[in-house]
């Protein structure tokens, strides 16, 4: 499944407008509810609290981007393909701009900023293992106890798990990386269905949501 520039463009045509994965959603929940119980968007002082800054990476055409805005956020969204950032700034309601700012990167070198959420949807799997490794630990070592870190990734099930430039793993390999995290949501899911390109694929899809806690 190892994929090229004309793959991602097709697929950001194709889901540019599609809802964001849920895996976003439960962890933008679970801040709004810390929010809530901390007294709401004020400081002690009747300051307004910053506001929360996300890193969403392999962001493509942002349907997770877009979900943070909305809720409020700062997002750097980063992403190899210029292509990316073209469906990104067309696609960003004009009202949230000011809360975005796209990052064209590999994600093989790209050193993580501290942040309340590292978000990662589908795109670690297209990095190689030792890439895969290395942006593992910048993105823990980004993450401040009380930060979170979301992801949808292949597990060795996966059909993309016999191409060597990708990184599928066993689910208990990715559960026992996350250690010095409590793991607020996991889910294992292994069926064939169609990518979102149409092509007939078998899926072994992991996903996460966890709070770093150490
Ligand atoms: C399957 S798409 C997912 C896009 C988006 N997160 C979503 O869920 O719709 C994978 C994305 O990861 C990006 N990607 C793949 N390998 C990358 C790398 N080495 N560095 C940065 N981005 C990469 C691709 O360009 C693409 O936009």
């Amino acid at each position: 499944m190892g994929a090229d520039s004309e793959h991602w463009f097709d697929y950001y045509t194709v889901t540019v407008d599609r809802p964001a994965w849920r895996t976003v959603k439960l962890a933008i929940d679970k801040f709004r509810e810390e929010d809530a119980a901390a007294g709401g968007p004020l400081r002690s002082d009747g300051r307004p609290l910053p506001r929360r800054f996300a890193v969403d990476l392999g962001c493509g055409a942002g349907r997770d981007t877009r979900e943070l805005l909305r809720a409020g956020w700062r997002v750097l969204a980063v992403d190899r393909e210029p292509a990316a950032r073209t469906a990104m700034e067309a696609a960003v309601e004009p009202n949230l701009r000011d809360g975005l700012q796209v990052h064209i990167e590999d994600l093989a070198a790209f050193e993580v900023p501290p942040c309340d959420l590292v978000n990662a949807s589908l795109c670690l799997p297209f990095l190689p293992p030792e890439a895969f490794e290395a942006a593992w630990r910048r993105i823990v070592a980004a993450l401040e106890p009380g930060a979170r870190f979301a992801a949808m990734l292949f597990g060795d099930h996966d059909e993309s798990a016999s191409d060597p430039t990708m990184t599928c793993q066993p689910p208990g390999r990715f559960e026992a990386d996350l250690a010095g995290f409590e793991i607020e949501h996991w889910s294992v899911e292994e069926d064939d269905r169609p990518t979102a390109l149409g092509e007939p694929h078998h899926f072994h899809l992991i996903e996460f949501v966890a709070r770093k806690v150490g």
